[in-house]
């Protein structure tokens, strides 16, 4: 077996160049992790992960640093489309970027309409794979993410272009499950794709990218080990937990890793004060700044409750909004931060109208202020109804933050009961109200609290840990070569 493997890594969204959600924080340092390895560590094989993205229209790079790598065609029916690839270096990491008019044709990286989505993620998967025949670099692993690039892992497995004589083995990450990409039948035959016929999945996948993806993978990967065994249960496996028991031999939980020089409370520069575990009375200036900078009343005993994040029911936010009303009687301030579901965002508002001294919601993505609130909140309040692995929880951890969550997927798996943070079994208010009650009694006791705090700030959730399970499942995929 070679000492080196090389892995073409391909995602919708990826940190510093475009950010919508979490996937753009795995792919923006997944790749580099895996490149950053240690030969020990990998048990000898060194790593040449790039990453490939599309040329979207609001790309963070600077035009000046790219440069053309590959200009050729992809197959359409009515006319082949040109495609150029544009690459840069970030991190000492190549990164190529796809242009072609599928992609810079919409203006933002998802639409609300599924339709042109599914032209432009099955265009950039396929033009992923054709630049490959472009380049003097091949890969020997692709690993795709979520449904947008789940194609390209499916045309290999069908031998599209005679792709498969290549022996390309195929990764596949799952960050959201219920995201299939829908059915792409009429996109799929423009390109020349064939629907699968093959029994193991039921007929309403066979045409739609995501369970493709699942299908044509050598290695399933979930997000976490709690999502990996859930995703086998009707509850959370959406209709294809019968087909992913079928798949359990190769699959595999791995938790993402946070950036832990990024996510520092000890040199963040937007926060008013910096601080470590031992230094957390520092935290109440943070406090301070946000209660006035959201016009909130200045009190350092009040709970400061806290979520941030995309505004979607997946979060859980109505149950927080029924659990904050059930809870009137009791002293708290809220502050939400994101955007999202036009409903949930009413919805907030409410909120902010039924409690206007104490409710502050601000629609919009905004990290200066999200910083302040990870280094200033006292409690920080996930009740997703399902999380693949969830990245906030982490951050929230690693600046004192504490976590109270609901237990499942990765926020199972990250934060423990009584010693970094609260966890509640099911998605309802009453699990919730009880559970934030909880949380209540043990803030009012500030040493037992201070101990949460610090425990959370201790915990390891650096990226090296993850990205040598990734190298594991890569070595493995090779061994027979
Ligand atoms: C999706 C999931 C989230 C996960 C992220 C990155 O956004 O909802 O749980 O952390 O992908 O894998």
């Amino acid at each position: 077996m070679s000492a080196k493997i090389n892995v073409l890594f391909l995602a919708a969204e990826a940190e510093p160049f475009v950010k919508i959600g979490g996937l753009a924080d795995v792919a923006g340092s997944l790749p580099l992790a895996l490149r950053a390895l240690p030969y020990q560590a990998t048990r000898g094989i060194t790593l040449d992960v790039r990453l490939v993205l599309p040329l979207h229209r609001t790309i963070r790079a600077e035009s000046a640093a790219l440069h053309l790598a590959a200009e050729f065609f992809v197959y359409r029916r009515g006319g082949n489309i040109p495609v150029q690839v544009f690459e840069m270096s970030s991190g000492g990491m190549p990164v190529y970027f796809i242009n072609g008019v599928p992609l810079s044709s919409t203006p933002s990286v998802y639409s609300q309409d599924p339709a042109p989505d599914r032209e432009k993620y099955i265009f950039f998967s396929l033009a992923a794979l054709e630049l490959t025949r472009h380049l003097d670099w091949q890969p020997d692993i692709v690993h795709a993410n979520d449904w947008h690039t789940a194609l390209a892992i499916y045309a290999l497995r069908t031998n599209f272009n005679g792709l498969a004589e290549t022996r390309i083995r195929t990764v596949f990450t799952v960050h959201n499950l219920p995201y299939m990409g829908g059915d792409s039948s009429e996109v799929l035959s423009a390109y020349g794709l064939k629907p699968l016929n093959d029994d193991s999945l039921p007929t309403w996948a066979h045409s739609q990218p995501l369970p493709l993806g699942l299908w044509a993978a050598d290695a399933i990967i979930p997000v976490s080990p709690t999502y990996a065994r859930e995703i086998l249960t009707p509850d959370f496996g959406c209709g294809l937990d019968p087909y992913l028991k079928t798949r359990m031999n190769s699959m595999t939980g791995i938790l993402n890793g946070l950036d832990v020089n990024f996510w520092n409370p000890e040199t963040d520069k937007t926060l008013a004060e910096r601080f470590t575990a031992d230094e957390l009375p520092a935290r109440a200036v943070n406090r301070t700044a946000l209660q006035k900078a959201l016009d909130l009343k200045e009190d350092a005993r009040l709970p400061l409750l806290v979520m941030i994040g995309r505004i979607d029911k997946q979060k859980g936010l109505d149950i927080t909004f029924e659990a904050l009303h059930q809870m009137a009687h009791r002293s708290w301030q809220f502050v939400l931060l994101g955007s999202g579901d036009p409903a949930l965002e009413n919805a907030a508002i409410s909120l902010q109208a039924d409690f206007p001294d104490r409710v502050r919601v601000a629609i919009r993505y905004d990290e200066a202020l999200s910083r302040l609130l990870y280094g200033g909140a006292d409690m920080f309040l996930m009740p997703s109804r399902y999380e693949p692995c969830g990245l906030a929880q982490m951050i929230a951890m690693r600046y004192g933050c504490v976590p109270v969550v609901r237990a499942t997927g990765g926020l199972k798996d990250t934060v423990q009961e009584g010693k970094t943070g609260f966890l509640f079994k099911e998605a309802v208010v009453g699990s919730m109200v009880e559970t934030l009650e909880r949380a209540l009694t043990v803030y009012a006791k500030p040493e037992k609290w201070q101990h949460l705090q610090r425990n959370g700030m201790k915990e390891d959730f650096s990226w090296p840990r993850s990205a040598c399970q990734y190298a594991i499942i890569y070595r493995s995929l090779m061994s027979d070569l």
